[in-house]
């Protein structure tokens, strides 16, 4: 028995990822791994819950999403990586879950009003979505998940969570654990190529696994002080989104105070510090491309892990549904 706590958290598909997860997410999950037992699922069964009316792009989004996390250095060998729908008790227990929530908490949840009053594109009042928060409480609770990283938003479904499985517990005996938020290190904010946050549906996204072709012609397009309109006028750093995705990669933050104070004297130009810019992001990315590439050239590597992951949770999710089941007399028992 190992006595690390177990750290579960859980990401839709939403196909490649970019800079932006880079510096938001994966290099939490990478320190995450070495202090506990992480546990980092697909949540494929989640992308469904709102994208029910197109569901073509999850297993692939689901394979690029675990390219990308294996070769930023999430490790199959420290980290247990698994597909939400290869453990398909956590539908069972999302059921189980439901007849003791009452309708009225989950009604509650402020990011389902937001989300059906502000997403008026797709399609949001089906039941799935509605259930959403149970499901992402019967992930966590499935595995014994203890800690769960959290940004702001989620801190209400956590929350939740925590709820359901006290009623549950008072109800059929203590038998599900109580999972704790583990209030995220604030990751960078990183802007996009137009300065609005870096986001796959604003179009302004630089991908981690792009080409450096690629990467060089978003950069060289990127927004800068949009008052500096000639090189001759003295701009401001800690307004420019160049300057702030530099701060991120440059080699040497010396270089960054020099970009800085060239900057705010007008004696360097935005079109010289893009290409320096194009220079380092492209070798900061550099071991990571490579390692993409590498395993995008074996076939099935995401599904190996993905399988593998699936095996290991096994045993905690037969356990633990066979005490649930057991303790609501749905067993096979005569
Ligand atoms: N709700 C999370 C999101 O939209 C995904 C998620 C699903 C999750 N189940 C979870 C996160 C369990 C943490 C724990 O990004």
């Amino acid at each position: 028995m190992t006595s690390k706590k177990r750290v579960l958290t859980g990401y839709r598909p939403t196909g490649r990822l970019t800079l932006g997860h880079w510096f938001g997410n994966l290099l939490n999950m990478r320190e995450l791994q070495e202090q506990y037992e992480a546990y980092y699922f697909v949540a494929d069964w989640h992308a469904l819950t709102s994208d029910w009316q197109d569901t073509h792009g999850v297993r692939r989004y689901t394979e690029e999403m675990v390219l990308d996390w294996l070769a930023a250095g999430i490790d199959p060998e420290k980290s247990v990586i698994y597909r939400q729908s290869d453990v398909p008790e956590v539908a069972e227990l999302t059921m189980y879950l439901s007849m003791v929530a009452p309708m009225s908490w989950l009604e509650r949840v402020p990011s389902y009003k937001e989300q059906r009053e502000q997403i008026t594109e797709k399609d949001l009042g089906n039941v799935g979505f509605f259930l959403y928060p149970l499901m992402q409480a019967a992930d966590i609770v499935i595995v014994r998940g203890d800690l769960v990283p959290v940004g702001e938003d989620q801190i209400p479904h956590l929350e939740l969570t925590r709820e359901v499985v006290r009623r549950f517990n008072t109800q059929y005996g203590d038998l599900l654990p109580e999972p704790q938020a583990l209030i995220a290190k604030e990751g960078a904010r990183v802007p996009g190529t137009d300065g609005r946050k870096m986001s796959k549906s604003y179009g302004n996204a630089i991908y981690l696994s792009e080409s450096e072709e690629e990467t060089a012609k978003k950069v060289m397009s990127m927004v800068t002080d949009p008052a500096r309109k000639l090189k001759s006028d003295p701009g401001n750093p800690d307004i420019c989104p160049l300057h702030h995705i530099h701060k991120l990669v440059a080699p040497d933050p010396a270089d960054i105070a020099e970009w800085d104070r060239c900057c705010r004297v007008a004696e360097c130009g935005c079109v010289a510090h893009k290409k320096q810019l194009v220079e380092d992001l492209n070798a900061y990315l550099r071991d990571f491309r490579t390692r993409r590439a590498e395993l995008a050239a074996e076939p099935g590597a995401a599904w190996d892990v993905l399988d593998r992951g699936a095996a290991r949770v096994r045993p905690t999710v037969e356990a633990l549904m066979g005490d649930v089941r057991r303790a609501m007399h749905i067993d096979a028992e005569r």
